[in-house]
């Protein structure tokens, strides 16, 4: 049920996933309440109004996962990467950067640019997953 509202939710929105950055402020990432770095926050500008903004939470395992075959990031709707992945960092500005093993075996240490894969749609931190809460 879960993964047919996820699916469902991202059919609908067809904005391109990039570049949340140009639009949002204050983006900070958080750890989870299992000590997970996977919580993003930010405030982000609405749609009709150049002042007007939201604050917002996203869980990034909504939309990021591992590469099976590298165990490098990669942007996969309900990936769970905080399954996979330790040792969370930012990289810059808007990259992140985490170690991660595949079930079989498989590490590596990898980055990915959060714009690539995140979007600012009216206020809220969104990406091919999910979105955020409200916060
Ligand atoms: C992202 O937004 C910034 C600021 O508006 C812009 O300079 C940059 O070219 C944009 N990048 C992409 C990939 O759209
Ligand atoms: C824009 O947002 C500001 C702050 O929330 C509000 O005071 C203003 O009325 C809004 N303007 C429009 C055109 O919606
Ligand atoms: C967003 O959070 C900041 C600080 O955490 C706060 O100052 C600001 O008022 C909040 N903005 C909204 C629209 O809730
Ligand atoms: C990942 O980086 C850590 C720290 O630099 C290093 O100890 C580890 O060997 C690296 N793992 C891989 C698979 O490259
Ligand atoms: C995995 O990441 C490494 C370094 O970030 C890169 O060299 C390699 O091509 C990537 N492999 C795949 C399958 O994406
Ligand atoms: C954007 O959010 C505002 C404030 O919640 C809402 O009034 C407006 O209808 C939304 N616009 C779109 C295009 O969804």
């Amino acid at each position: 049920m879960f993964l047919y509202v996820v699916l469902l939710f991202a059919g609908l929105v067809f904005a391109a996933w990039t570049n949340f950055t140009a639009t949002c402020t204050d983006v900070v990432l958080h750890e989870s309440l299992t000590g997970h770095l996977s919580q993003l926050t930010a405030s982000c500008l609405t749609f009709a109004n150049t002042t007007s903004t939201r604050n917002t939470t996203l869980d990034l395992n909504l939309c990021l996962g591992i590469d099976y075959t590298s165990a490098n990031l990669t942007w996969s709707i309900y990936g769970k990467f905080s399954e996979y992945c330790a040792s969370c960092h930012v990289v810059g500005r808007t990259r992140l950067g985490c170690s991660c093993a595949t079930l079989n075996g498989i590490h590596a240490n990898s980055t990915i640019d959060l714009n690539t894969g995140i979007s600012n749609t009216n206020g809220t931190l969104t990406c091919q997953g999910g979105m955020a809460m409200e916060s």
